[in-house]
């Protein structure tokens, strides 16, 4: 069972489907290209005790956990009670992605190297008080998860106001953004790094960069993601040795004695300062769209490897990567991140396009599906505000890049759009992607 409804979920879908060892995949709640190859239930992701009362009945042979929602809300530990498979992390150990306070604490207790904190306020007033005593730009974070809104990098006393005010004082951030962190902002290019561990063993998954902003050259307000891509030149060796020597490690050995064990898909959010590697966040899952290009450069039987995660024997050696590189072009609504409508007829999805035998190896297209739904007729219409994420698999970047737009320039849908310039130099070196 595979629980989530995004592009990132039908990646994991699409190839969990390729092992031999899966006789069927459910999927909650699914979407309308992964209805496609498993059966979809609807059941919404956050919905702990729904998601139990459906395994009770069907009982999976193993269940892997898309978005941090179901995390937050306790799924390993329900599903680890009752003695079921589960590649996901406990709810105390979701905390390093469900309270950004709870996760600054445990890097500055383990001396893992991260942004100077200022302070964590529950109290507007005292988070005023305390701009007094910064160096600008600041970070402010909302404590809770809040679907990417809860972070800003403020210039000035003016910003950094307006954000508490929004955050602490109106509620627009809800929960999530009654207490906040003050942090110290950072220069430099960021990387996504992320690792899949049993708790003491762990394997590094290729190194993926994101793009955040909703137009080219990096322009335009922040998205769930408009794209990504994946190749070995992203991260020279010397400078992997040492995210995995200062952070990575440090980070499992100090949840381990904290009696905090951590199981599952582990993200971390970094900023290559001129001083070195510094962690911004944690996420405890796998980033969308990174895994769309994750999935397409692995080589190896995914079901078997997520098997060995859930017994504790995880392989690093069994995870074997495709050369060369991968990307992933997000198709979006017309107005997203803004307002958007949805129920536009998604044309030219034709089976070619939607699932070319290859990605996974060197080359090939697929177009996974993220906000869609499939009409009786058989018909599918955009639901959400990301719609498709065109992703491809190339001996080079630049092959990887020709063979997504090319593939993207055969869907249409009425308003439409999508960044031209992922995985492109111009699209590198903004702080803030
Ligand atoms: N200390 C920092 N210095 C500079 N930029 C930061 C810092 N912390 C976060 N950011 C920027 O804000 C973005 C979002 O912050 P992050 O901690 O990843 O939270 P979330 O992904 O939950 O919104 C980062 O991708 C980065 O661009
Ligand atoms: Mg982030």
């Amino acid at each position: 069972m595979v629980i989530g409804g995004g592009g990132r979920e039908h990646a994991l879908v699409w190839k969990l489907r390729q092992s031999a060892r899966v006789e069927k995949i459910w999927c909650a709640p699914g979407n309308g290209g992964i209805a496609d190859e498993a059966e979809c239930v609807a059941i919404e992701a956050g919905d702990v005790a729904g998601l139990v009362a459906f395994a009770e009945k069907m009982r999976p042979d193993l269940t892997v956990v898309g978005p941090e929602l179901p995390l937050v809300n306790g799924i390993a530990d329900a599903f680890a009670e009752r003695g079921w498979k589960i590649v996901a992390p406990r709810r105390q150990a979701a905390q390093l992605e469900g309270s950004k306070i709870f996760s600054k604490e445990f890097l500055l207790r383990q001396r893992i190297p991260t942004a100077r904190m200022y302070g964590a306020f529950d109290s507007a007033a005292e988070a005023y008080a305390a701009l007094a005593g910064v160096k600008w730009p600041l970070v402010l974070k909302a404590d809770g998860l809040c679907a990417g809104k809860g972070v800003v990098v403020a210039k000035d006393e003016e910003e950094a106001r307006e954000f508490i005010a929004r955050s602490m004082e109106q509620g627009e951030l809800g929960v999530g953004g009654r207490r906040v962190l003050l942090e110290e902002g950072l220069d430099g290019e960021e990387l996504s790094f992320i690792i899949l561990t049993d708790g003491e063993r762990y394997a590094p998954l290729v190194p993926t960069r994101d793009h955040k902003r909703v137009f080219e050259g990096n322009q335009g307000p922040n998205t769930g993601g408009m794209g990504a891509y994946s190749s070995d030149e992203l991260l020279p060796e010397r400078l992997r040795e040492r995210i995995l020597g200062e952070i990575v490690e440090p980070t499992l050995k100090g949840l381990a004695s904290e009696g905090i064990p951590y199981q599952g898909f582990l993200y971390v959010g970094l900023m290559l300062t001129k001083d070195g590697p510094r962690v911004l966040e944690f996420n405890c899952r796998l980033g969308d769209p990174e895994a769309q290009a994750i999935v397409a450069r692995m080589d190896f039987d995914l079901a078997e490897v997520l098997k060995d995660v859930a017994d504790a024997r995880l392989e690093a050696g069994k995870l074997k990567w495709a050369a060369g590189a991968s990307v992933c072009v997000v198709l979006a609504s017309g107005g997203y991140p803004g307002r958007f409508e949805t129920g536009k007829r998604i044309e030219g999805l034709v089976t070619g396009v939607r699932n070319e035998a290859g990605v996974g190896g060197r080359t090939g297209v697929c177009v996974f599906h993220a906000g869609t739904k499939r009409l009786a007729d058989g018909s599918v219409v955009t639901t959400g505000g990301r719609v498709l994420g065109v992703t491809a698999a190339g001996e080079s970047l630049a092959g990887a890049l020709e063979s997504a737009y090319k593939a993207a320039g055969r869907i249409r849908f009425e308003g439409m759009h999508y960044r031209k310039d992922i995985g492109m130099a111009s699209s590198r070196s903004a702080v803030g992607d």
